[in-house]
């Protein structure tokens, strides 16, 4: 078995929102947002891999393309050696079971109309479980996450925010899935309730022997919890490594940035600050060359913004999309000689 065995390869993705036609230019043309924009990465098999970045930068769209909730615009998604980037919804039924989503939002997960029960025991049905199979099913996950079965007769305005988001879980896990996507499943919940969901998670990971991929923006949670993280700006990957390399040899201006403000576990103890300056750009005006150039303190000018960073490996596992990191990538090769 290969060291790191991979579940997802994802190459290229391009997620693009047709917004209709402004005038630019005196002409009248078709304005593209783009959600995600050209994003290649792995993700391997029992991994945690963080995503983060600013609101508005991808990462659920990113999370709902590789669930293939939404279609991607352009790209590749591999999931387990299999091609399922252009599976309809029937090709699609087979996968659906082995990748699930535990959205921000419990509410959302439920039909409020139904008990919980019924809610649980609909999604067992459409996975093939007969009705026994489901009811056991059901109260197995139930004791994995600590909740009575009474619980099945109530409905959703009836529970807490952070009971709901268990019985999300429970519901992301009746198809014995082997990927989930966690759209920050903690951040709708009251602050004394999440430590348990987030634990709860992590726990079920190696439970279930889960592969995860987890979108906060919580850097501190990330850092404790998943083994690699990718950070993303404007649609765009700006680089991803394991978890000590992206907070302890961190690369990009950018997630320097984003580190830099993150509340800090020893606040005597300040790191070089580094302030993001201005605004984030439009999706739909996405800046030529890097796309993190207009906002970058280490901006070379008439390279970075003219010339697409490649991406760079500037450590084992750690890579980077940014013209800076060229040196590194380059005593990165040498050292290896
Ligand atoms: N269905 C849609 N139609 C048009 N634009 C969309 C659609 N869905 C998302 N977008 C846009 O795509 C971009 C990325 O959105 P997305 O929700 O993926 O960001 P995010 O990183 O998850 O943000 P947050 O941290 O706030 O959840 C945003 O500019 C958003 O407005
Ligand atoms: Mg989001």
């Amino acid at each position: 078995m290969e060291k790191f065995e991979k579940l997802l390869t994802i190459q290229d993705l391009c997620k693009y929102y047709p917004m209709g036609k402004a005038k630019k230019d005196g002409d009248k043309k078709e304005i593209i947002l783009k959600a995600v924009d050209g994003v290649t990465f792995n993700i391997f098999k029992g991994e945690n891999l963080g995503v983060v970045g600013e609101s508005g930068c991808g990462k659920s769209t990113l999370g709902r393309c590789l669930l293939k909730l939404i279609d991607a615009t352009d790209g590749k998604i591999i999931f387990n050696g299999e091609d399922i980037t252009d599976l309809n919804s029937k090709g699609m039924i087979q996968y659906r079971k082995d990748m699930q989503m535990v959205f921000q939002n419990p509410y959302s997960s439920f039909n409020p109309k139904k008990t919980i029960g019924k809610n649980l025991s609909e999604v067992a049905e459409f996975y093939g479980l007969k009705s026994k199979e489901a009811k056991e099913r059901i109260q197995e996950l139930l004791q994995y996450v600590n909740m009575d079965t009474q619980v099945l007769g109530r409905r959703c305005d009836e529970l807490s925010g952070g009971q709901l988001q268990r019985l999300a879980v429970v519901r992301a896990l009746i198809p014995n899935p082997k990927f989930i996507v966690a759209d920050e499943p903690v951040s709708a919940l009251d602050v004394s309730v999440q430590a348990q969901i987030l634990n709860l998670l992590y726990d079920l990971k190696d439970q279930f022997h889960l592969t995860m991929m987890f979108i906060s923006h919580e850097l501190t949670v990330v850092e404790h919890i998943c083994d690699r993280v990718m950070v993303m700006y404007l649609g765009g990957m700006v680089e991803i490594g394991v978890t000590e390399e992206i907070f302890g040899n961190t690369m990009h201006p950018y997630t320097k940035a984003l580190i830099a403000s993150k509340p800090k576990d020893f606040p005597e103890e300040e790191k070089e600050q580094v302030i993001l300056e201005g605004e984030v750009p439009s999706p739909t005006n996405v800046p030529t060359g890097c796309r993190f150039h207009t906002r970058c303190a280490e901006c070379i000018k008439g390279k970075c913004d003219v010339e697409i960073p490649p991406l760079y490996k500037v450590a084992d596992r750690h890579w980077v999309v940014c013209h800076k990191a060229k040196e590194a990538a380059k005593a990165y090769e040498e050292a290896r000689k």
